[in-house]
């Protein structure tokens, strides 16, 4: 864990541990920061999300690393049943303040509280890259979803076009962390963020790797340019 006077960040690795303390202390103003860095843009992301999980009222959906429930609220506009569970205590807190009719549990994604095939469509939101071992949650997350049920991975990805990915890169290594100084409550973690987006597979490799852990049919398709891709597979 590094630890800088103004709070801390999780490493590489990311240990569960660490990133839940990361995300303890970015919890007060999690949502705010997201839009503000986003420019807005992670509304559209989310609206997205909904859409490509295709739900149904009534049916089942899980939200892993759901934070302060901001995805799991978007997904209960569709009429399905929407949970949401996330490792980190602070987000938890947060959402339930903010959002006290979302159900929120905690759980880890690799050993998520759910018995086989309990739901219908099962998501995560920016948070894949977070958990420290990808391919497990991706086989976890098809354990607890029945067979013929749905993924939807969102997630950042690497920009399609060369030059608009030149420019995207130096907005994350140089100004994302210097605007997150001024609105986060842990400017820190803004710096991990940059890094494990710049470490993270790009869209061929992550639908390689849905592929392999017990999902079938993966595509996906790329919003904002491919700053953010949503892949999507069905339960084999
Ligand atoms: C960037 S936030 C995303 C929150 C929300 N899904 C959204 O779209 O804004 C990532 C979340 O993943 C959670 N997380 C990281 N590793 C996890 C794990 N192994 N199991 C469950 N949640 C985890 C963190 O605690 C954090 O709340």
């Amino acid at each position: 864990m590094s630890r800088t006077p103004q709070g801390q960040r999780a490493s590489l690795d990311k240990q569960p541990h660490e990133v839940a303390a990361m995300f303890d202390g970015v919890a007060a103003r999690y949502d705010l920061t997201n839009t503000v860095l986003s420019f807005g843009q992670d509304r559209f992301w989310r609206r997205a999300t909904r859409a490509a999980l295709g739900l149904r009222p009534g049916e089942r959906v899980l939200d892993v690393g759901a934070g302060t429930g901001v995805s799991t609220e978007e997904l209960a506009h569709s009429g399905a049943y929407a949970v949401g569970a996330d490792l980190s205590l602070g987000m938890l807190h947060a959402g339930k303040r903010t959002r006290p009719g979302v159900p929120l549990l905690a759980g880890d994604a690799l050993r998520l509280p759910f018995a086989d095939a309990s739901f219908d469509a099962v998501t995560i939101s920016f948070a894949l890259r977070n958990v420290n071992d990808t391919d497990a949650a991706l086989r976890e997350l098809a354990r607890v979803t029945r067979p013929g049920g749905r993924l939807v991975v969102c997630e950042f990805s690497t920009p399609v076009n060369p030059a608009f990915r030149t420019v995207y890169l130096s907005y994350l290594m140089r100004s994302l962390p210097a605007v997150a100084r001024t609105v986060s409550s842990n400017p820190d973690a803004y710096v991990y963020l940059a890094e494990s987006i710049r470490a993270w597979p790009d869209q061929a490799a992550l639908a390689a790797r849905i592929g392999a852990a017990g999902w079938g049919r993966v595509a996906w398709r790329n919003l904002t340019g491919g700053v953010v891709a949503l892949h999507r597979a069905i339960r084999d």
